[in-house]
């Protein structure tokens, strides 16, 4: 029994992985891909995104324990094994997407940009919010992050609505689900906050019609993924005011080209996919304990549904 390790930039170094797994399983072989392995051997694969035919071969696999929250990379092998898929669910990730976000929230409605202007010509004068407090901070999604994030911002004293698919128990948020709720969703979102999963239904989601929806002054915050939004659009919606900013961790494609007019624009912060990245301290438990689970015949805990992507 091997469990096979897959490196992404993302999430972690891969000695911190095998040093965490191996604390909490010593007894079962931990490899690299790039390692020499012996794909009948291979009964958990760690993974946060799939190359096409990565699994090939893999008969005797139990299990694919993804080392991120999404799991879209997954996806990226057509012929994705017919096995339990578990995610990370991971309160310290969760956190730092929480704290990214405040930072970036705060970046545009504290003005902090346009007092760093100041500062550098030695100018001390207060400005104005760029809309009446408290900000309304809405979420395209509200999973295990997005509702940590909400929590983090309505503790602020921030106004926190959240727009999902299906209907869902949220309390403590002005919640609407379905399409048909969505224009009054976006309409009082001056942040807006992505954090929906990338799946066939939501690639390309935030259109030139969608982010049309949004009220004046509006800024993007996308922590989820790039794909889940229309790249020219949202640069023709900057160019022309519709969007007074943009804050993005993630971008399509990544990395943004050097060429990207995102990169120079003058209310657009990038940062290079790093809101929420895993940390094996952390996360290993639960992978670990999903091993466990697996070996034992019991069910893994944070399953994705295939069906939905996520
Ligand atoms: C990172 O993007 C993750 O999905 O964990």
């Amino acid at each position: 029994m091997t469990i096979l390790f897959v490196s992404d930039p993302i999430v972690g170094g891969e000695e911190g992985w095998r040093k965490a797994m191996a604390e909490r399983l010593p007894d079962i072989p931990f490899k690299l891909s790039t390692e020499i392995y012996d794909k009948e051997e291979i009964e958990f694969v760690l993974c946060f995104r799939a190359q096409p035919g990565l699994f090939a071969g893999m008969r005797n696999l139990k299990a694919i324990l993804a080392t991120g929250a999404g799991v879209d990379g997954l996806f990226l092998d057509p012929d994705l094994p017919d096995v339990p898929i578990a995610r990370i669910v991971d309160p310290w990730m969760a956190d730092q997407m929480a704290a990214w976000t405040t930072y970036a929230v705060l970046h545009f409605f504290r003005r902090f940009g346009d007092y760093h202007k100041q500062q550098i010509s030695a100018e001390w004068r207060e400005l104005e919010p760029p809309q009446s407090a408290p900000p309304r901070v809405g979420f395209l999604g509200y999973g295990a992050i997005g509702s940590t994030v909400g929590k983090a911002l309505g503790n602020f004293g921030f106004e926190v609505s959240a727009w999902t698919r299906g209907y869902r128990e949220l309390p403590g948020v002005s919640h609407y689900h379905g399409m048909e709720a969505l224009p009054e969703f976006m309409a009082k979102a001056n942040f807006l906050v992505c954090l929906m999963p990338l799946t066939l239904e939501t690639k390309g989601f935030l259109n030139k019609e969608r982010l049309g929806l949004l009220p004046n002054p509006a800024y993007l915050i996308n922590l989820a993924r790039g794909q889940v939004a229309v790249t020219e659009d949202i640069i023709a919606a900057l160019q022309c005011g519709r969007l007074a900013g943009a804050f993005l961790d993630v971008t399509d494609p990544e990395p943004l080209p050097a060429d990207s007019p995102l990169w120079s624009m003058d209310n657009v912060r990038i940062t290079p996919h790093c809101s929420g990245p895993t940390n094996p301290e952390t996360a290993a438990d639960q992978v670990a304990g999903n091993i466990l689970r697996s070996l034992k015949g019991d069910r893994l805990e944070n399953l994705i549904r295939r069906e939905l992507g996520y």
